[in-house]
């Protein structure tokens, strides 16, 4: 689907200015970050988006093994094959979704969907996408029990993923973090090259906000802060 031409031309910012803004205060970043996927289509310079893929790897992983590696798509081929995939399950599984949201007495629960129908139409003319990928190894399955195999797996993702997202809120990118349009992976693994003990974990279109950042609504800290025991909810 084209660009409409309702759409207003959109300069990217200089790419030195966008990386000033990684000074902004973190509890701003921590607040104000969230899912943007409203995006302007122009590209993603790599002299803004390599640094924050470089400070995003700062974060921790499991005995530091560090086994994960980016996938960074912008091919236009690539990119129409990751939405054609994408558009497959979004129409198997996002009328269930709807159906939900059309029932929540809530209005703006469905109105809250618009961007998310917005970046399905458009997907393969978003800028950039990011997919971090992680290496499954013995080390994640140090007793062979499930539930600490993925723990240290995704663990040793969503860490760096987050430092992402927090890095593209404090330049003005706009990005998600995603995991339905790759939830195929085999077919995502395929498209991408992927070794099989390479899973992604997630897909993140990135490109520069066009879509409003936070403040985001969370559950209050009193309603999820158990002290000592779960149950005890002093802080509620
Ligand atoms: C594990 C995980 C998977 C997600 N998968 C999707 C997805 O497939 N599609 C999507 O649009 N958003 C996805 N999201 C984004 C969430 O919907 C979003 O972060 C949440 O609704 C809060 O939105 P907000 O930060 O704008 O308040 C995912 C988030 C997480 C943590």
């Amino acid at each position: 689907m084209a660009a409409t031409s309702t759409d207003a031309p959109f300069t990217p910012p200089d790419p030195a200015e966008a990386l000033a803004r990684l000074g902004m205060p973190m509890e701003e970043a921590m607040r104000t970050q969230r899912a943007v996927r409203r995006l302007h289509l122009e590209p993603v310079g790599h002299d803004v988006l390599l640094p924050l893929l470089e400070l995003s790897l700062k974060a921790p992983t499991s005995s530091n093994t560090q086994d994960w590696c980016y996938v960074v798509v912008e091919d236009p081929a690539q990119k129409a094959e990751l939405a054609k995939l994408y558009r497959r399950l979004y129409r198997l599984f996002n009328p269930i979704v709807e159906r939900q949201a059309a029932r929540d007495p809530d209005p703006s629960v469905l109105r809250g969907m618009r961007p998310g129908q917005w970046q399905a139409e458009h997907f393969e003319q978003l800028p950039v996408f990011v997919i971090p990928c992680y290496r499954r190894n013995l080390k994640h399955r140090p007793t062979g029990h499930p539930q600490i195999s993925v723990s240290s797996f995704y663990g040793s993702v969503y860490p760096a993923v987050q430092n992402l997202l927090l890095g593209c809120r404090a330049v003005g990118l706009g990005a998600s973090l995603q995991t339905l349009p790759i939830w195929w992976v085999p077919r995502a693994r395929k498209i991408l090259g992927l070794p099989r003990a390479m899973t992604p974990a997630c897909i993140i279109p990135i490109g520069w906000a066009k879509g409003r950042y936070g403040p985001t609504t969370r559950r209050p800290i009193g309603e999820v802060v158990h002290l000592d025991r779960y149950g005890n909810q002093p802080f509620a």
